[in-house]
């Protein structure tokens, strides 16, 4: 296995050269714009998911046994949590186009010798705050400035309960120290926040705990971890009840490692629909895109928008649904997206607010509370970009109104905020609008979809920038 060790320390220190890389660029700011594109054309393929990349990496490291996986995003929050699995003690190489993690078993994992960076992902630092719980382990978590911004106490309270320490108290922000037990008690938690991580940590701590967890969600958030953890081994039922979805995990499972192969992320695919949809003539195929229903909700609310996409050519991937997404470019109106299609869509709202501002007439989305604690605050920074780029937009409470007349003056500069969905989703705004849109840095994007820019000038998006050639 050696020159699969090596491959995979070359692709670290790959990652870790282009980190560096991002932290001396983002100093400087790399700016790029969108200009004004002709139609796109053509098929794509977009990179793996990030949320089942993530999970396939660290359920491998639970299971006893290989896991090769097929298709997982190479992107720097991904790389992250590889990184931290293997500082947990699995083995995790890179051959060819797969990813192998030979794993540990539930219980496990060892002590790291280091601090666990997870770089900008909330991702995997929460789901692996569940999996260090019921680990008797102590590590030091840690990420980049807006990792260490976001609110941890949602995580922390319930796998308290169960039986984690914190070596700092109280506290709820990055950088911490967890530190594990080999007798955590199972809990039957009701989630307070609509997430798919906080549900996702107390069942990965429930995983070493005797007896049964359950988890009850109101409202329906990405479903990834009871799917996998099912595949691999683990007793899971799902029950309808009136507090809503229940969850139920049978603790101390065997897990067994399985190939998993991992389908083109949705919330990347996005881009590239919206992208199809402002530029007149446009006419694309988005191959082999994750359309778990837990994940549509951005293309249910296009298709009421009026716009002409089709999922084709449905199958099953592993127990995922996957399609090729076709998106015409389409005339769209505004809509009215309910609150409760938000978890289904949460990553997506900056790109479907900048395309409201292509349609005639309101679009009113509701219940973003969420939106306010993600890799920034995308709600502010999405009312801030589109009104710097001359569109009429309203953020209130936890709704976001703009007012849709078809076409957009552009010619702003939008400030990311250390966001990669914020730089991705105001750069597809500029590739309709009268003048060109400024993204002010736009390193951040290596963190869920490396090759945005050129997949997107290879279907005829402009870009004005030093970019195109990293990408
Ligand atoms: C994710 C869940 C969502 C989403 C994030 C990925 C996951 O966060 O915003 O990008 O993989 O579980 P929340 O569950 O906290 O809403």
């Amino acid at each position: 296995m050696g020159t699969e060790a090596l491959l995979y320390d070359g692709a670290m220190a790959d990652s870790g050269r282009h980190h560096s890389h991002a932290r001396t660029a983002q100093l400087i700011m790399r700016k790029l714009a969108a200009t004004q594109s002709g139609p796109l054309t053509g098929r794509a393929v977009v990179p793996g998911d990030k949320s089942i990349s993530h999970r396939a990496l660290m359920f491998g490291a639970l299971s006893i046994g290989e896991t090769r996986i097929t298709g997982l995003l190479e992107a720097a929050d991904v790389l992250a949590t590889a990184r931290a699995v293997e500082m947990l003690g699995a083995e995790v190489v890179r051959d060819g186009g797969e990813w192998i993690v030979r794993g540990r078993g539930v219980g496990g994992l060892v002590s790291p010798s280091g601090p666990l960076d997870f770089g900008n992902s909330g991702t995997g630092a929460r789901l692996m705050m569940g999996i260090v719980a019921g680990h008797p382990v102590e590590a030091r978590f840690t990420g980049d400035s807006s990792l260490c911004r976001r609110p941890m106490g949602r995580v922390l309270r319930p796998l308290r309960q169960m039986g984690l320490s914190i070596a700092e108290g109280d506290r709820e922000t990055l950088p911490l120290t967890l530190i594990g037990s080999g007798n955590l008690v199972p809990m039957r938690y009701v989630l307070p926040v609509p997430s798919a991580q906080v549900k996702s940590a107390v069942l990965l701590a429930g995983l070493s705990a005797p007896g049964e967890t359950t988890v009850i969600e109101a409202e329906a958030t990405r479903d990834h971890t009871e799917k996998m953890l099912r595949y691999l081994g683990a007793q899971i039922t799902v029950t309808e009840t009136a507090e809503g979805r229940a969850i139920t995990l049978k603790g101390q499972p065997m897990l067994q490692g399985r190939p998993i192969r991992v389908p083109g992320d949705p919330s990347s695919a996005a881009f590239l629909a919206a992208a199809a949809l402002i530029c007149p003539g446009s006419d694309i195929v988005i191959e082999n895109v994750l359309v778990n229903p837990t994940r549509t909700g951005f293309y249910t609310t296009l298709k009421e928008m009026g716009a002409d996409i089709t999922f084709e050519a449905m199958r099953d991937q592993g127990g995922e649904p996957v399609a090729d997404i076709r998106v015409r470019h389409s005339a769209l109106r505004g809509v009215m997206v309910p609150a409760e299609r938000a978890p289904s869509m949460i990553d997506e709202y900056p790109m479907l607010a900048a395309l409201a501002a292509y349609a005639e007439g309101e679009t009113l989305m509701q219940g973003l509370a969420e939106l306010k604690v993600k890799e920034s605050d995308r709600l502010a920074a999405t009312e801030a970009g589109l009104k710097a780029n001359g569109i009429d937009a309203v953020a209130a409470g936890d709704t976001l109104t703009v007012r849709g007349t078809g076409r957009v003056r552009g010619g702003g500069l939008v400030e990311t905020d250390m966001d990669h969905r914020i730089a991705m989703a105001f750069l597809t705004l500029g590739l309709g609008a009268a003048s060109p849109v400024t993204v002010d840095d736009v390193t951040m994007i290596d963190t869920s979809f490396p090759n945005f820019a050129s997949l997107m000038a290879g279907l005829g998006a402009q870009f004005a920038g030093e970019d195109l050639s990293q990408s």
